[in-house]
């Protein structure tokens, strides 16, 4: 298990990580694309540890792949690719360099390794996890499959590969609606997002879905009172929620869509205020890019993808831990529905 305690000790002999206002200077060019979310003291913390892991990628031929949810400091300071979790997928099927270091939760590690399994894959903290991966067991799409027979199963991303291995394919919140309306059966099943799968019901009327209990226990918080209430005093700002939010929620908001979808979204219609109905670290990412756009409130932060910090991906790097492996015939079945999802997606998008 990770000790903090010998962490900081062993890196601090081995590396320079002292907080210093000099290098923050120098490293202003990275300092400016998160200049409006951090202050220039506070990135003068993070300075060494970017500086560090940097070197350390390029020594030891890795790669990061950063999910939009993580903290501005490591989506701007140290990330090669950032994405949405199909994004994260399709890039992870190029990655020519030895080893990925997956910054972002557990099973988008897995979905690396299921995709690329002779690269090293690590994950800086193996307890960031999920709540909709944890819902749901390969013996719970059995159990879907007994009460619906027939009916193809439509598996979140977010679950782990035994569930993917147990799925027929696989979807993200970018394609769900597309792949439930492609399945060639009135009654499609989805897991482990209710949420999702009843906001997938609501765009695609002609199919049954029927889903799993899961849910995310970021965008769960939200209410259609909280919306209510907020848009009552500020008319003028744009509400995006995430298609996890509850349907109440995404029915009172202006536009919903994939992580990715939001940042498109406003980079597109760059309304004057927008509020993020999404995972705090969201509109931060993205202010820099966006000034002309007021970023409001609600947040709530996903205690899974918060696990990720800059030591634990130093450390990461430094110690080649915590690699992820995934059973060899696990993996393969996961890697159909996996493929599958990807490959449709790319089919209709042309
Ligand atoms: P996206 O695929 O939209 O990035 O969502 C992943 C996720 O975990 C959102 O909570
Ligand atoms: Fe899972 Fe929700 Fe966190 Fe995304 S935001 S990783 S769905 S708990």
């Amino acid at each position: 298990m990770l000790d903090l305690t010998t962490m900081r000790a062993t890196l601090a002999e081995i590396y320079d990580l002292a907080p210093s206002m000099d290098l923050a200077e120098e490293m202003r060019d990275i300092h400016a694309k998160m200049d409006r979310v951090v202050p220039l003291p506070d990135f003068a913390r993070y300075a060494p540890y970017i500086r560090a892991i940097n070197k350390l990628k390029r020594e030891k031929n890795a790669v990061i792949l950063a999910h939009n949810y993580m903290t501005p400091e490591i989506y701007h300071g140290v990330a090669d690719v950032v994405g949405d979790s199909l994004q994260l997928a399709i890039e992870a099927t190029k990655v020519q360099a030895d080893t990925i270091v997956q910054c972002g939760v557990h099973f988008m590690a897995e979905t690396s390794k299921i995709l690329n399994p002779a690269k090293t894959v690590l994950i800086p903290d193996v307890k960031a996890g999920c709540s909709l991966a944890e819902s749901i067991t390969a013996e719970g799409i059995a159990e879907m499959r007994a009460k619906y027979p027939g009916a193809p199963v439509v598996s979140y991303v977010n679950t782990t590969a035994e569930v993917k291995a147990a799925s027929d394919i696989c979807c993200t919140s970018s394609n769900a609606a597309q792949i439930v309306a492609e399945m060639d059966s009135d009654v499609v099943i989805m897991t482990p997002d209710q949420y999702l799968a009843q906001n997938v019901a609501n765009e695609v009327p002609q199919k049954k879905v029927v889903w799993w209990e899961g849910s995310c226990i970021v965008h769960e918080q939200y209410t259609k009172d909280d919306i209510n209430a907020f848009r009552a005093l500020n008319s003028d700002t744009r509400i995006i929620a995430h298609p996890e939010c509850p349907p109440d929620v995404v029915a009172v908001s202006d536009f919903s869509g994939s992580t990715s979808g939001i940042i498109d979204y406003v980079t597109r219609e760059m309304p004057g205020s927008a509020m993020l109905v999404t995972e705090c670290s969201m509109a931060s990412n993205i202010a820099d890019a966006l000034p002309e756009v007021d970023f409001t409130g609600p947040c709530n932060m996903c205690p899974y993808m918060k696990k990720i910090t800059l030591e634990k991906i130093l450390w990461s790097l430094h110690t080649g831990t915590e690699a992820v492996e995934v059973d060899p015939q696990i993996a393969a079945k996961a890697k159909i529905a996996v493929e599958r999802m990807i490959e449709l997606s790319q089919a209709l998008a042309k």
